[in-house]
C-alpha cells in the first residue's frame, strides 16, 4: 500500500479549476478539498460536468484556470508516469481494456506506469509480476479467467478485470466514471461494493460518478451534486435527502434551478 507523501493533508485541493469548450462551460470555477479515505459520489444530469471533473482529478485533461493539487503536488507539473501511477487510477464506463489480449495482460497493464519500456515489452512474451495479477484477479473474484481472451468475458466480468488492474496499480486514489452504467442492478451492487471494499481496506480515496441513488447511499460518505457545470451541493451522504436529489435532476432546463444545501 502507498503510504502517501504528505500523510495528513487533504489528498486533493481543487483551486478554482474550470473548463470551457467553444459552446459550453463544462465546469465553472470550482474549489474544494477531498480528504484521504473519503468516498465521494459525483451526481448530476447528463452534461453537468461529472466526466470533466473526474478527468481533471485524474490529470487526463488540464483545467483552463486553477490548479489540481494532489498529495501536495500540482497535477499539471507532474512529469513522470510512475509518480502519477502511484497516485491515481481510473475505471471508465466503457471498459478500456484491450479485447484481444488475455485477461492477464490487461491486468498487468496496471503495472506499466512502474515498468521500464524494456520490461513492458518483455512482459508481452513473458508476463512480469504474474503473482500480482493472480492475487488481484482472486480478490476481484475471477481468477479462473486469467488466460481467457478478454473479449469473451461478460460486461460485469470485464469490469472486474478493470478492478484487478486497479489493484495491481495500487494508487492512492481510485476514480470511477459511471463504473456500472452498463450493468444490471445486481451486478452493479456487486461491483460498487467491491470497489468500495478495496478503497476501504487499503485506505484509498474513492471518487466516482454514479446515477444510482441506492448505491450512492450504501457506499459513499459524501455527495457532490453538479448541474450545468456548477456546484449544486456538497454534503455528507447522511444529509442528502430525496428532495435534494429529485430537484437536481428535475430542474434541468430551469435557469434558476441551482440547488443550495438549504433548499
Ligand atoms: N471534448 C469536448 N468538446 C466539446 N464539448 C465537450 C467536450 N467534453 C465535454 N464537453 C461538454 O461539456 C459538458 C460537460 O460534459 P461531461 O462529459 O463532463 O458531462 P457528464 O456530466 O459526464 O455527462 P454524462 O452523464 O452524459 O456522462 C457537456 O455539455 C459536454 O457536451
Ligand atoms: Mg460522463
Amino acid at each position: 500500500m502507498n503510504a502517501g507523501r504528505n500523510g495528513h493533508g487533504p489528498i486533493y485541493c481543487l483551486e478554482g479549476i474550470s473548463k470551457s469548450y467553444p459552446d459550453v462551460v463544462a465546469l465553472a470555477p470550482l474549489s474544494l478539498e477531498i480528504r484521504r479515505e473519503e468516498r465521494v459520489a459525483i451526481v448530476g444530469p447528463s452534461g453537468s460536468g461529472k466526466t470533466t471533473l473526474l478527468h481533471m482529478l485524474g490529470g487526463v485533461i488540464q483545467p483552463d484556470q486553477g490548479r489540481v493539487v494532489i498529495d501536495g503536488r500540482n497535477m499539471a507539473s507532474m512529469a513522470s508516469g510512475r509518480e502519477k501511477a502511484g497516485l491515481v487510477g481510473m475505471i471508465h464506463q466503457q471498459f478500456d481494456l484491450v479485447p484481444r489480449l488475455s485477461v492477464l495482460h490487461n491486468v498487468l497493464a496496471g503495472r506499466l506506469g512502474y515498468w521500464s519500456l524494456w520490461r513492458s515489452l518483455i512482459s508481452l512474451i513473458s508476463p512480469q509480476e504474474r503473482h500480482l495479477a493472480t492475487e488481484a484477479l482472486r480478490k476481484a473474484g475471477i481468477e479462473d479467467k486469467i488466460s481467457q481472451r478478454t473479449s469473451r468475458l461478460s460486461g460485469g466480468e470485464q469490469q472486474r478485470v478493470a478492478i484487478a488492474r486497479l489493484l495491481v496499480q495500487d494508487s492512492q486514489v481510485i476514480l470511477a466514471d459511471e463504473p456500472v452504467a452498463s450493468l444490471d442492478p445486481t451486478r452493479s451492487e456487486d461491483i460498487v461494493r467491491l470497489i468500495r471494499e478495496i478503497a476501504e481496506e487499503s485506505g484509498k480515496t474513492l471518487v466516482a460518478s454514479l446515477h444510482s441513488v441506492p448505491l450512492v447511499r450504501a457506499h459513499f460518505t459524501r455527495v457532490i451534486g453538479l448541474r450545468k457545470g456548477t456546484l449544486a451541493f456538497d454534503l455528507p451522504v447522511t444529509q442528502v435527502t430525496d428532495d435534494i436529489l429529485t430537484e437536481l435532476y428535475d430542474l434541468e432546463g430551469n435557469r434558476d434551478g441551482v440547488l443550495s444545501p438549504a433548499s
